[in-house]
């Protein structure tokens, strides 16, 4: 039932975690989590009551009604504190960073934030360091085309400004998976196209930025290429 996102969303939860689904809507990862055996505790919330009504027929018609509780709430408003895993999957960066931020609870190194998002994914590292948390680790996914990466992340307690590049990668080099790797070369290609066409422009100040895109593309095709000379491959 699962789609490849969710299902390394559900590989990052912890087993026998409290689980809560911060904009569930179907429902599915919660359902997953339970026949799966990964936990018995998850929370499916949705903000909207259409989506919580289609959660709960999901729900229903798996047989676990009784078993994943339904909660109306904006964000984490209505979770409960104790929940130790939070999933927020399939939103825009910036709403996820929202949701989570306005949440004073999650700052606690031994929750797990498992966060997907659809859009805006530098924003959000940035913002994630730059209000005191941190990603342990991320995967990325292909899946019809698009790529996603999912990060599990924590509270550190420590803010910290990172640099372009890793706002553009995060911990992707890091995975090590072919996936990974595709995922770092369609970023060289994006910036490269980016630049491309800032440095056809006349301002001087866009073929500036074009050098500085440019210079990040190379130093991502770098990392690549070390990587894979560490690890014997050819370049
Ligand atoms: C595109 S769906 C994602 C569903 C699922 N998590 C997934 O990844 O496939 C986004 C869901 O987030 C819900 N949502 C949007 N803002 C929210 C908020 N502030 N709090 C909780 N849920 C929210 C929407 O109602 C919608 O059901």
């Amino acid at each position: 039932m699962l789609d490849k996102r969710l299902l390394v969303c559900a590989d990052l939860i912890r087993k026998g975690a409290k689980v809560c689904d911060v904009g569930t809507d179907h429902a599915y990862l919660p359902c997953h989590l339970i026949l799966a055996h990964i936990t018995e505790d998850v929370t499916a919330a949705d903000v909207n009551p259409k989506p919580l009504e289609s959660a709960k027929r999901t729900i229903a018609e798996a047989g676990l009604s009784g078993k994943i509780k339904t909660v109306l709430s904006d964000g984490l408003q209505k979770i409960d504190p104790d929940t130790q895993d939070i999933v927020i999957a399939g939103m825009g960066g910036e709403l996820i960073a929202k949701i989570l931020f306005s949440c004073l609870w999650c700052r606690d190194p031994q929750k797990r934030l498992i966060l997907q998002p659809m859009t805006n994914i530098p924003y959000l590292r940035t913002a994630l360091y730059r209000e005191g948390f941190e990603i342990l680790l991320e995967r990325p996914v292909s899946e019809r085309g698009h790529f996603y990466t999912v990060l599990l992340c924590r509270w550190r307690g420590e803010k910290k400004e990172v640099s372009r590049l890793f706002s553009l990668i995060g911990k992707i080099p890091e995975c090590g998976t072919p996936e990974g790797e595709q995922h770092l070369w369609y970023q060289i290609g994006r910036l490269r196209k980016i630049a491309a066409g800032l440095k056809a422009a006349k301002d001087p100040e866009k073929r500036q930025e074009a050098e500085q895109i440019e210079a990040l593309a190379q130093e991502i095709e770098n990392k690549l290429k070390s990587r894979k000379t560490e690890t014997g491959e050819k370049k």
